[in-house]
């Protein structure tokens, strides 16, 4: 179905919806998310988040390297989406359970990323799966092992 929402219309109804959740849905987590109008994948991690309680504010950008940067997220780490949750910047399509051990854990770190849309990561649903790691991300760029998948 072609949406019949214009726009500003559509981003009204977010900010109802959002605010109206934060009343009755106190356990949630609220993820902002940077993703390309476009992006199929995008949307399928969106739904895992909110499937494991995540709460999306969806901002739609045509320059995401540009969105990555404003984050402070090394480019070469790099995936399709980069989102914010608390102060943490969160690259690709890391799944809800490391984000709510990084939330849990609280380590010093710019955030968690996982580069380049492995198969079988989280929105990115294949029979033929490939292991990959979560990157925990410092300021500097530099990187160690979060969750090995
Ligand atoms: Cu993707
Ligand atoms: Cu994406």
């Amino acid at each position: 179905m072609k949406s019949v929402l214009k726009p500003h219309l559509r981003s009204l109804l977010l900010i109802f919806l959002t605010s109206t959740g934060t009343a009755w849905a106190q356990d949630t987590t609220q993820v902002d998310v940077y993703k390309s109008p476009s992006c199929g994948c995008c949307g399928k991690w969106l739904e895992h988040l909110q499937q494991n309680g995540f709460q999306a504010s969806i901002h739609e950008v045509n320059d995401i390297p540009a969105a990555r940067k404003k984050l402070g997220m090394p480019d070469r780490l790099g995936a399709c989406h980069t989102a914010r949750v608390g102060d943490y910047v969160i690259e690709g399509h890391v799944s809800a359970a490391d984000i709510q051990r990084l939330l849990k854990e609280k380590p010093k770190a710019l955030g968690l990323a996982v580069p380049s849309m492995p198969l079988g990561s989280p929105g990115m649903e294949t029979t033929k799966p490939v292991p990959y790691e979560t990157l925990l991300v410092q300021t500097d760029g530099s990187t160690q092992v979060f969750a090995k998948h």
